[in-house]
């Protein structure tokens, strides 16, 4: 277990750009898809980080929450490797989404960002973790493990 402390939004970005890279080379090798779920409260900094890891993939759209459409999709590498920012937080019932997930879980080459993931269970038994806690107003830290 790894704990960084992040002094403010714009470091919790840097940290993201810095370990995305890290992650796909992990996926690479074991030719899988890469899962992550980020664990917080509301506000702890999980979109601030999901944002700094696609500045990390050289994504230039803005990464907003995706809340209200629950998943979005981002190209990073010329068509084939994919970021993809799922947010359950609004979701009661995973409908057509859990297999939506499993199918893109089965491919090689994406990275997928999880927030609110509680509702999936059993789907996301093999993600890694980074979990968020808020300890003052600009103060976090980051548990990996
Ligand atoms: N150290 C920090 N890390 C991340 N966000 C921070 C930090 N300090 C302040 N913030 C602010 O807290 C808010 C976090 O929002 P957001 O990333 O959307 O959280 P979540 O997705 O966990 O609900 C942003 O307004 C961000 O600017
Ligand atoms: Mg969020």
């Amino acid at each position: 277990m790894r704990e960084i402390i992040v002094e403010s939004a714009e470091e919790m970005e840097a940290l993201g750009a810095e370990l995305v890279g890290q992650f796909l080379a992990e996926g690479r090798e074991r030719g899988e898809t890469v899962v992550v779920q980020l664990v917080g409260d509301l506000g702890a900094g999980k979109t601030t980080l999901a944002r700094g890891m696609a500045r990390g993939l050289g994504i230039k759209e803005p990464v907003t929450s995706p809340t209200f459409t629950v998943h979005k999709e981002y190209n990073y590498s010329s068509g084939s490797g994919s970021l993809h920012h799922f947010d359950f937080y609004r979701l009661e019932d995973l409908g057509v989404m859990g297999n939506e997930l499993e199918e893109l879980m089965r491919e090689e080459n994406n990275l997928i960002l999880i927030e609110w993931g509680g509702i999936l269970g059993e789907l996301v038994k093999n993600a890694k973790i980074m979990k968020i806690e808020k300890l003052t107003d600009e103060k976090r830290v980051l548990l990996l493990e």
